[in-house]
């Protein structure tokens, strides 16, 4: 360990100092009797027995999984950055009493993985909106924009008609599968609203007096559009972004066709999923409260409402296809609350593994992945083990002060106090509502720009390798589906034995048209 540390920093004087503390907290707590890790990790047969099952794993893959995938699941981490799906696999380490590092999330089983490149048309550093036309709609656009190309203005109405284009939850339910939307979030965020605000309502075009910002429009259209389109949708809704007369109307709409409502926990655990074909669950009139302040007794989990909304899609005998948000990682975020941030992360995770338990790899493509970064991340050669919102194991050596391991960019949690930065072992850095120090004051912490991980497993899922554009994501989507554009193949394949088998149901993909209202 020694070693390795003067090895990186051999070249910095400066550090000197941080390397004998180190050390000595080494030794500090190695004195106490607790290992800072386990017995067995000294030994290279544990090492190389590891590495041999993994390799042993991965020579499996090169018999790729070329079949039709009936099922197509996109979860989306919403600033779920790369930084941030390390810190929460800590986390989710920490909370079953690991030391954290070694933990293998949900995610992490996924045998594929690409990076995409996030930016928008015009922003290099990308928004929730751009970036959820691009790996929703196949293209990439400009920021603040939703279901429109590139060639469309943020707010300017009269730029939209003729640049709309549709989402894969179209392609999908023309396809005669069934598509759903669960979110922690308001159904006129970005991320939902890419999926549907596809088409144009004249209505709101007569607006163009009001320079209406889209996401506003969204709202607008959402009871005549969104609703009719998708038979799950379970969301947060701000009650006064919408004609309320048409929610109860919807509601009444969906009660004839065994539709339900449910606007609590109990009632959306208490649905027969065999007797119900539309959802609608409303459990917050905001975003969903942080998973961490969750009132579990009264509000559903992300992983209970995915449960739920998998049981009722995968009665449709052409499949389906899910969106699955865990919205509020960014606000966290934005907010410098790196706690809830990561609490949400987690949540996240937990429903991939409800997930993957309520589908089979071999009918299902799941990906997962996030629409943008964060000015997240967490560093100063923190011990194995250390919480994840702790304190680095040194001090500044320019103002002698601790610092914790996770500090953001810029944000809220600029603080100085008597023209100094705070001192944080003076106040409770890991409790729920910490923002964590950021170097420049925001009030509002910012996006960040590198790439973002796109793990898949399931039929084609070996498609996403490699770094690629973040609009790729639906095109593979479709793809192994042979849903939208990408149907041809699997005609075509149907002599090659793989594809034989799903011939027929693919024909009847095409042909048939269900009645979703
Ligand atoms: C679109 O509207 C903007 C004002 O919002 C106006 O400046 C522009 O000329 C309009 N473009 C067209 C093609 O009508
Ligand atoms: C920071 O606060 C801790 C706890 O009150 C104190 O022991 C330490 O001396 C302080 N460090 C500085 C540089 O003020
Ligand atoms: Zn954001």
């Amino acid at each position: 360990m020694l070693w390795v540390f003067k090895r990186t920093l051999h070249r910095d004087n400066s550090m000197k100092v941080t390397v004998l503390l180190i050390i000595c907290f080494t030794l500090m707590s190695g004195s106490l009797g607790k290992p800072l890790f386990p017995e067995q990790e000294k030994d290279p047969k544990f090492w190389n027995a590891w590495a041999q099952k993994t390799l042993k794993n991965a020579l499996t893959l090169q018999d790729l999984n070329k079949k039709q995938a009936k099922n197509l699941i996109l979860f989306l981490g919403d600033g779920m950055g790369v930084p941030t799906v390390t810190a929460a696999r800590i986390l989710k380490g920490q909370l079953s009493g690991q030391s954290g590092e070694e933990t293998v999330l949900e995610m992490d089983k996924f045998p594929f993985l690409s990076l995409a490149k996030t930016y928008n048309t015009n922003a290099q550093v990308p928004d929730s909106a751009g970036t959820a036309t691009a790996y929703l709609c196949g293209v990439k656009a400009n920021e603040g924009t939703v279901g429109v190309s590139a060639a469309a203005v943020r707010s300017q109405c009269n730029t939209t008609e003729g640049n709309e284009v549709t989402s894969i939850l179209k392609w999908a339910k023309d396809a005669g599968k069934s598509v759903g939307i669960v979110t922690t979030t308001r159904v006129n965020h970005a991320t939902p609203s890419a999926a549907y605000a596809h088409s144009v309502d004249r209505d709101w075009y007569s607006d163009n007096e009001m320079p209406l910002k889209l996401c506003r429009l969204v709202a607008r259209i959402l009871p005549d559009n969104c609703l009719k389109t998708f038979p799950i949708l379970m969301l947060s809704w701000e009650e006064d972004e919408i004609h309320v007369s048409q929610k109860p109307e919807w509601i009444d709409k969906i009660q004839n066709k065994r539709g339900h409502y449910v606007w609590n926990k109990n009632q959306l655990l208490s649905l027969n999923p065999s007797n119900v074909e539309y959802l609608l669950g409303l459990f917050e009139p905001g975003d969903l409260t942080y998973d961490l302040e969750r009132n579990t007794e009264t509000d559903p989990s992300l992983t209970e409402m995915v449960d739920v909304a998998i049981k009722i899609l995968r009665k449709n005998p052409n499949g389906f296809y899910l969106l699955v948000e865990g919205g509020r990682i960014d606000h966290g975020h934005h907010e410098g609350k790196a706690k809830q941030a990561l609490f949400e992360a987690v949540e996240m995770d937990r429903a991939i593994g409800r997930a993957d338990l309520l589908t089979s790899v071999h009918d299902t493509m799941t990906v997962v992945t996030a629409d943008h970064s964060h000015v997240f991340n967490f560093g100063g050669y923190t011990l194995r083990g250390n919480t994840i919102f702790g304190l680095a194991p040194m001090v500044s050596d320019i103002d002698q002060k601790p610092f914790t391991s996770i500090l953001y960019g810029n944000g809220p949690g600029y603080k100085i106090v008597n023209g100094a930065r705070e001192n944080v072992s003076t106040i409770d850095y890991q409790e729920n509502n910490y923002q964590a120090q950021a170097a420049v004051p925001l009030s509002m912490e910012t996006h960040g720009g590198e790439d973002v991980a796109v793990f898949a497993k399931g039929p084609m899922a070996h498609l996403l390798h490699g770094v690629n554009e973040q609009n790729y994501i639906p095109h593979v989507m479709a793809y192994a589906a042979c849903i939208g554009q990408n149907r041809q193949h699997c005609m075509n394949k149907n002599s090659a034995g793989h594809l034989h088998a799903t011939f027929a149901s693919v024909v009847s993909l095409l042909t048939i048209t269900r009645l979703i209202c």
